[in-house]
């Protein structure tokens, strides 16, 4: 198969990442998880102290971080200042607080540079929330996921070991982030013209994945 990019956006628990994993492997490509960039700034900022809505401080802090993401056996790592955050990024915490991160539009600017130069050699599955609009406008394959609030926090809910929230308390959540990723002014969250719109309410996940992989096979 000859290298693309595949762009995969869409809301907070819609599947992306598992999708994007699957995908990934299947094509032997790399997975690129930016969301996870966003909630390593947001654990450094928490970190130092910093209020994640001061913009100016955020944005300082940011300029002067340093995160790299490398593959292993378990997936995608990140690293922020050379300590591995991975395991710290997915708390409630984190989740409360990282739209205010993805608002900030030098945040979004230092990390959509570092992402459009992780997909320059091509091979590259990206999920987030604006990588078909920004990051990758050239990507060969665009599919925007979607399902509803209630089935993503369902979703959410059975892949949290210990859930720390009750389905309801994640659904308000996941709501509540929409709100935020879709009405900000900086890259919101939209699906891009010519992205595919995949609602998978009422799909399996291996469905979804032969979904996407079909759209990639006319460029083999
Ligand atoms: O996909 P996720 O839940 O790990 O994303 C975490 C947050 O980062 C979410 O509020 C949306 C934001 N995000 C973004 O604004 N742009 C991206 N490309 C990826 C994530």
């Amino acid at each position: 198969m000859n290298r693309i990019n595949i762009a995969l956006d869409g809301p907070a628990g819609a599947g992306k990442s598992t999708v994007a994993r699957l995908v990934a492997s299947a094509l032997g490509f790399v997975y690129v998880d930016t969301g996870a960039m966003y909630r390593a700034v947001t654990w450094k900022i928490l970190q130092l102290g910093l209020r994640p809505d001061d913009a100016e401080e955020v944005a300082r802090a940011t300029r002067n971080m340093e995160i790299r993401l490398a593959r292993s056996e378990q997936g995608q790592l990140v690293f922020v200042d050379g300590e591995n955050v991975t395991d710290y990024i997915r708390s409630a915490d984190i989740n409360r607080n990282v739209s205010f991160i993805a608002q900030n539009r030098e945040v979004r600017r230092l990390l959509v540079e570092k992402q459009k130069e992780l997909a320059r050699e091509k091979g590259v599955v990206m999920d987030g929330r604006d990588i078909g609009t920004s990051v990758l406008p050239d990507a060969e394959v665009k599919v925007f996921l979607t399902a509803s609030a209630r089935r993503r926090a369902e979703r959410r809910y059975a892949e949290a070991g210990t859930p720390e929230q009750t389905i309801e308390e994640m659904e308000a959540e996941i709501s509540r982030r929409d709100q935020i990723d879709t009405n900000r002014e900086a890259s919101p969250l939209r699906r891009a013209d010519n992205a595919i719109l995949l609602d998978t309410t009422e799909m399996e996940l291996a469905e979804v994945v032969e979904a996407v992989l079909s759209m990639c096979r006319s460029y083999v």
